[in-house]
């Protein structure tokens, strides 16, 4: 396999994948591409959840573009950046197995060169959930996506629901600036206790995985209790939050119930709604959410 990844392209069932690195090579291989082409923006590392973006993405089009790139800019100081996990070799096989057409791979100097200052700032939907803890991340994940839209030029794009703000940004980002594309949005895979799939999960150790399942366990309570009437966003909150507290592993960074395409906080339940949560469970902070409807 080695091989195959040192000559950056090679032959699975005469299939060709590229992997490429500059954004000039990209744009020259991008024309040669039959529309409609699909995108899935990554970090890498990839799981389940990723292979359920890129086979929805390689479904509905004639071309699929993948990225991967552990963008430093959407990382806090005191965040993962450098110890996030990374297994390329690994990636570029998976990718290769679900027909690919172009992997792209930049370095962080060909997405930040020097002098880089330009950014994309997303407002009101940036200033809730997420931002709290992590300053500044959306203004990072928005400018980067703009610029990845604006080298890879897709028809589609697609985002996992566990990351509904993600998402929710990406859609206003996309509308705001009448970006020339669609964003598809695909459901959350879980494990077989709910646990939503992320590459963060590799921080739980054998522990703290089973503990992880609380995030989900309470996102079902949230739905039973109004699934039985209960319309009170703040009583479905102290529930899910009364949950997780008898979980000692887990300490709770937000309980929400929020308009899902604002993300203001409701006070009555009207669907739909996003009940979402972020928990940390040792060093691993997860986030999950259901839609309430
Ligand atoms: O969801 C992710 O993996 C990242 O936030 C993204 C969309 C690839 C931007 O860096």
């Amino acid at each position: 396999m080695s091989i195959i990844f040192q000559s950056k392209s090679h032959q699975t069932h005469s299939h060709q994948m590229k992997v490429i690195e500059t954004i000039g090579e990209l744009r020259q291989r991008r024309r040669q591409l039959a529309a409609p082409v699909g995108f899935v923006p990554t970090m890498g590392y990839l799981h389940e959840g990723h292979l359920a973006l890129i086979r929805r993405a390689r479904a509905e089009n004639l071309s699929l573009v993948v990225s991967i790139f552990v963008n430093p800019a959407q990382f806090g100081p005191q965040e993962d950046f450098s110890s996030y996990p990374r297994d390329p070799q690994r990636d570029l096989a998976m990718l290769a197995a679900e027909q690919t057409d172009i992997v792209f791979t930049p370095s962080v100097a060909e997405m930040y060169p020097p002098g880089f200052n330009s950014w994309v700032e997303v407002g009101q939907v940036t200033e809730r959930l997420e931002e709290a803890s992590r300053p500044g991340h959306f203004r990072g994940v928005a400018t980067v996506v703009a610029k990845l839209f604006d080298i890879v030029q897709p028809t589609r794009a697609y985002f996992g629901q566990k990351d509904a703000q993600q998402t929710i940004v990406v859609k206003k980002m996309v509308a705001d600036l009448a970006m020339d594309l669609e964003i598809v949005t695909v459901p959350t895979v879980r494990e077989p206790d709910g646990l939503a799939v992320s590459s963060r999960n590799a921080y739980l150790n054998p522990e703290e995985r089973p503990a992880a399942a609380v995030l989900y366990r309470s996102l079902c309570l949230a739905r039973q209790l109004w699934a039985q009437g209960e319309k009170d966003a703040a009583h479905i909150c102290q529930q899910m939050t009364a949950l997780i507290q008898k979980e000692p592993r887990a300490t709770i960074d937000y309980v929400s119930i929020a308009d899902p395409e604002t993300l203001e906080e409701l006070e009555v339940v009207k669907p739909p709604a996003l009940a979402s949560l972020a928990v940390k469970i040792g060093k691993a902070r997860l986030i999950d959410n259901v839609v309430l409807e």
